[in-house]
């Protein structure tokens, strides 16, 4: 066997491509090296099935009439009387948050809770989530947050004036604020409110027993 013959065998276990089929390839690969990337990037934002954004809507915000005609009605009224959620109405809203305010509260609003052990003890604990950071553990205006270049020092909880207070003053006062400090109302909902003033109140016999109280 010459060796033309045997190069010829060997070439012949190889498909051989034509020229076409070459340029049909390459031609192809360069096409989707193109493709590829453009459509990797396009099809995250082609909808197929865009029902959900293209139904009809209301905007917030908008003003749609409210007749029946035309417009959707988005916007009705609520029922009359409707109050938000987790709101309690107080009939004291609109007094506004001085001590002198709140004091005439007090003349009118009484504590609706027993003075039990159980509501002591969630005063305290509330007390000391909300209270204690300004009005200090014994109630001193020391808290952690007083000092100089900080919070200014809130008054002793222990003064003549707030031995006086009554229970629905405390009450005012932590549901409307007093001067630079915050109303409570976002954080202790009504009851939590009286349990604190309970709660204040043992506090200020804590330092200022009565004589009743230190009987054996
Ligand atoms: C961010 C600090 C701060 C926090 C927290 C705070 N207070 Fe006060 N509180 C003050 C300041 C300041 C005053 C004095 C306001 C004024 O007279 O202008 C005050 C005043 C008071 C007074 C009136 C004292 C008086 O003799 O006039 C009471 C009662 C009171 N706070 C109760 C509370 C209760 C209860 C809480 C927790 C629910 C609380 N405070 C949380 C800062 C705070």
């Amino acid at each position: 066997m010459s060796k033309q013959v045997i190069i010829d065998k060997l070439l012949d276990c190889y498909p051989r491509w034509s020229p076409t089929m070459y340029k049909l390839t390459l031609g192809t690969l360069v096409v989707l090296a193109i493709a590829l990337p453009l459509g990797m990037v396009a099809l995250p934002f082609v909808e197929f099935f865009n029902g959900m954004a293209a139904q009809p809507k209301g905007k917030a915000q908008a003003t749609y009439g409210r007749t029946y005609g035309g417009d959707w009605i988005v916007e009705r009224c609520p029922v009359e009387g409707t109050i938000p959620r987790n709101h309690y109405p107080y009939p004291y809203e609109h007094v506004n948050n001085t001590i002198e305010a709140a004091g005439e509260v007090g003349t009118h609003l009484e504590n609706p809770l027993p003075m039990t052990m159980a509501n002591l003890q969630r005063g305290q604990r509330l007390y000391s989530v909300y209270c204690i950071t300004c009005h200090g553990n014994q109630g001193q205006g020391d808290g952690p947050v007083i000092g100089p270049g900080r919070f200014p020092a809130p008054p002793s909880l222990h003064t003549k004036q707030a031995l006086d207070y009554k229970d629905g003053t405390l009450y005012h006062i932590m549901t409307k604020g007093l001067g630079k400090m915050p109303a409570y109302t976002d954080k202790l909902d009504p009851e939590e409110r009286w349990m604190v003033a309970h709660y204040l109140r043992a506090l200020q016999r804590s330092m200022a027993p009565k004589p009743e109280d230190l009987k054996p």
